[in-house]
This record gives structure tokens, C-alpha cells and sequence, in this order.
């Protein structure tokens, strides 16, 4: 079934011009960039993006690391891209990563761990429209 997710290339990543590298580690997963954008974030975006994790002891740290410097924002498609691209960028903490995800060939640790894509279909949609329009997204 094809579907779409939502990535983001996070500031540590940028930050070491990784960029072309994660692209590559998608596109040869067989995941298509169908929309991409450089950004800063705003505190307001990166507080309501990640809304869901604020009563968490590391939310402050979260918003800190995601506004800090440029981020890209993606949308992929492809065949279960929502599991396919979880599969690709590895566990959350690096440390627990496997051999040639994203996370376990660049992230530093759990906090600057290069890039986030969405958990869930659903969630997807939600992150999706938080920063692109349908026009923007060419299929
Ligand atoms: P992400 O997929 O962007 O969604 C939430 C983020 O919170 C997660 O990736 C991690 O980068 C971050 N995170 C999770 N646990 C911790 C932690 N213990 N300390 C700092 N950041 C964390």
C-alpha cells in the first residue's frame, strides 16, 4: 500500500552538511522525497510538533536542540513508508540501533539523533500539514 510519511533532518545532522547522505540512505530504501523544505524552526512550531512529549522531563532540551539551527522537512512516499522509514532510521537511541540505519551510521545520542519520522499513518497526516500544503507535495 502506498502511503506517505513525515521526516525531519534534524540540526545535528545539518549542522555536519549529512543532508545528501541521509537522502541517499531514504532514496535507496525506495522511499521517494515528494516534498522537502530548509528551515528554521520557531519555538512555536517545534512546542506544538512535539506536544505530545511535554510533560516529559526532556521537552525543554527537545524544543532547545530542534530550534538550534536548520532542520529539513520531508514528506516520503512509498510502499509502507510509515514502518519502512522507522526500519531505515534505526531506534530511537543510537546505541540500539542496527548495523546501516540513519541513526546508527550518524546520530551522536538519543537527544541529537539526526532525523524523526512519524509513528503512525494517522500522526503522518497530522505532522504533514503542520508544514506543507497539498500543492507543495508533488507525488
Ligand atoms: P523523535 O522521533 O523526534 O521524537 C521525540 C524525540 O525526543 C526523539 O526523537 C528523541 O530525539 C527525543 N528523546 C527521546 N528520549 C530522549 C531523552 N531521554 N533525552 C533527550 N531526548 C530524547
Amino acid at each position: 500500500m502506498t502511503e506517505r510519511t513525515f521526516s525531519i533532518i534534524k540540526p545535528d545532522a545539518t549542522e555536519r552538511n549529512l543532508t545528501g547522505k541521509v537522502n541517499a540512505v531514504i532514496e535507496d530504501a525506495g522511499l521517494r522525497i515528494v516534498a522537502q523544505r530548509r528551515i528554521k524552526m520557531s519555538r512555536a512550531q517545534a512546542e506544538k510538533f512535539y506536544e505530545i512529549h511535554k510533560e516529559r522531563p526532556f521537552f525543554g532540551e527537545l524544543v532547545d536542540f530542534m530550534t538550534s539551527g536548520p532542520v529539513v522537512v520531508q514528506v516520503l512516499e512509498g510502499d509502507n513508508a510509515v514502518q519502512r522509514y522507522r526500519d531505515v532510521m534505526g531506534a530511537t537511541n543510537p546505541e540500539n540501533a542496527a548495523e546501516g540505519t540513519i541513526r546508527k551510521l550518524y546520530a551522536r545520542n538519543v537527544g541529537e539523533n539526526s532525523v524523526h519520522g512519524s509513528d503512525s499513518a494517522e500522526n503522518a497526516k497530522i505532522e504533514i500539514a503542520q508544514f506543507f500544503t497539498d500543492d507543495q507535495i508533488v507525488g
